[in-house]
């Protein structure tokens, strides 16, 4: 997270129904997303899963993140797509191959989405 310049996207564990999801990198960029919901959200990435720099913030006072008015699992979407692009995001956590993020609740874990095939193509300790 220290070392974000723009928006830095990481992999979430326990979230989704699912142990993790997270961003899919190939050559250092992000060009999709591993979760068992809507994929083809423009960011489907929990808002644990990402920092943005102060600086971004600054220079998009009219960027906002809506509490109400995003359709379900929207909002993180709806307000990264106002201060940044997929291409531009800055995967960490070692190209999004490790968990270091959980979100967490005070309830038993549901994985209930935990894929039986399309499994992921790297294994990650949760
Ligand atoms: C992430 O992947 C890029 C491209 O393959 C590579 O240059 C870079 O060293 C990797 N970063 C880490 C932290 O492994």
């Amino acid at each position: 997270m220290r070392t974000t310049r723009k928006v830095a996207v990481w992999p979430v564990g326990l979230v989704g129904g699912r142990r993790y999801e997270r961003p899919l990198v190939e050559n250092g960029k992000v060009v999709g997303w591993y979760t068992g919901w809507r994929a083809d959200r423009p960011f489907a990435i929990d808002m644990a899963g990402f920092a943005v720099s102060l600086q971004v913030i600054l220079s998009n006072p009219k960027a906002v993140f809506r509490r109400r008015g995003s359709q379900p699992g929207m909002q993180e979407s709806d307000f990264l797509r106002q201060i940044t692009t997929v291409e531009e995001l800055e995967p960490k956590a070692n190209n999004c191959t490790q968990v270091l993020v959980w979100h967490t609740r005070t309830e038993k874990v549901n994985l209930a989405n935990e894929p039986k095939y399309h499994l992921d193509t790297v294994n990650i300790e949760v």
